[in-house]
């Protein structure tokens, strides 16, 4: 697959998917440890349990740093016990969403057209989703990689693609191989540009060039800050979405620096 050769007019995002772990301690630990690498240059937000969501945006008050949830809901409120709303995360100043987190797919069985249906209500919100996607080992051993993508993120192009041209669309993109998260076993900078080049050339098949040259594609799976820099120097790959290094201020000041280049 060939690389894409246009310029890239996109600002690298580096994400920081905090997962089921944080304290008030360790959060404002964190936080207050890696704000002296924030600048203009690169994209920062934090994905935080949604019971932290007030201390973060608290603490990111001013520092040019977004927050968000880790899921939402696709209805918008009633008898659905557990869920929070797209309304709810507005009212706490949520910019972004994590959407379709493998994590999610796995452990809550959570189809792609669910997803698609999150990503939908995220955007009508004016909250960003960011979309995750991405095969599992076998899937990939199988020859599978381009099907599972395609079967992931097609239900969601064609349910968001009402918001193109309306100036709503704000779709993230996260390419996250199961295989390489939470294992320290990260896609070879090539095997992670493939898929993403794949991505943006589905984007430019369903929604245009314009779209698909400005939309971000995160790369995610045990992005570290010693390999950061030559994933991050491909073409097609817009910063990380970096779960287990985002919980160490060293380690996330560390992809920062290396988004900035
Ligand atoms: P990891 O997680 O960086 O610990 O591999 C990435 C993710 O799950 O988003």
């Amino acid at each position: 697959m060939s690389e894409t050769t246009e310029q890239k007019p996109r600002k690298k995002l580096v994400a920081g998917n905090w997962k089921m772990n944080g304290s008030f301690d360790s959060n404002e630990a964190l936080i207050l440890g890696f704000l002296a690498e924030v600048d203009d240059q690169v994209d920062v937000s934090v994905f935080c349990p949604f019971p932290y969501l007030t201390q973060v945006a608290k603490l990111l008050e001013d520092q040019g740093v977004a927050y968000g949830a880790q899921d939402v809901s696709a209805k918008a409120s009633g008898a659905y016990t557990g869920e929070v709303s797209v309304s709810m995360l507005n009212e706490f100043g949520v910019t972004q969403v994590l959407v379709g987190h493998s994590e999610r797919r796995q452990y809550h069985a959570e189809s792609s057209v669910a997803v698609a249906e999150k990503a939908v209500v995220a955007m009508a919100g004016g909250i960003t989703p960011i979309v995750c996607v991405g095969e599992t080992l076998a899937e990939r051993q199988a020859g599978l990689v381009e099907a599972v993508i395609a079967s992931q993120l097609d239900p969601v192009i064609e349910r968001c693609s009402k918001f193109v041209g309306n100036g709503a669309w704000n779709l993230v993109i996260a390419y996250e191989p199961v295989w390489a998260i939470g294992t320290g076993v990260t896609a070879s900078p090539e095997q992670a540009q493939e898929v993403h080049a794949m991505i943006r050339a589905r984007l430019n098949a369903m929604l245009g060039s314009e779209v698909a040259q400005s939309t971000r594609i995160l790369y995610g799976g045990s992005v570290k800050p010693g390999n950061a820099s030559e994933i991050f120097a491909k073409v097609d790959i817009d910063g990380g979405l970096i779960g287990g290094a985002a919980l160490s201020s060293d380690e996330f000041s560390g992809i920062i620096r290396a988004a900035r280049g």
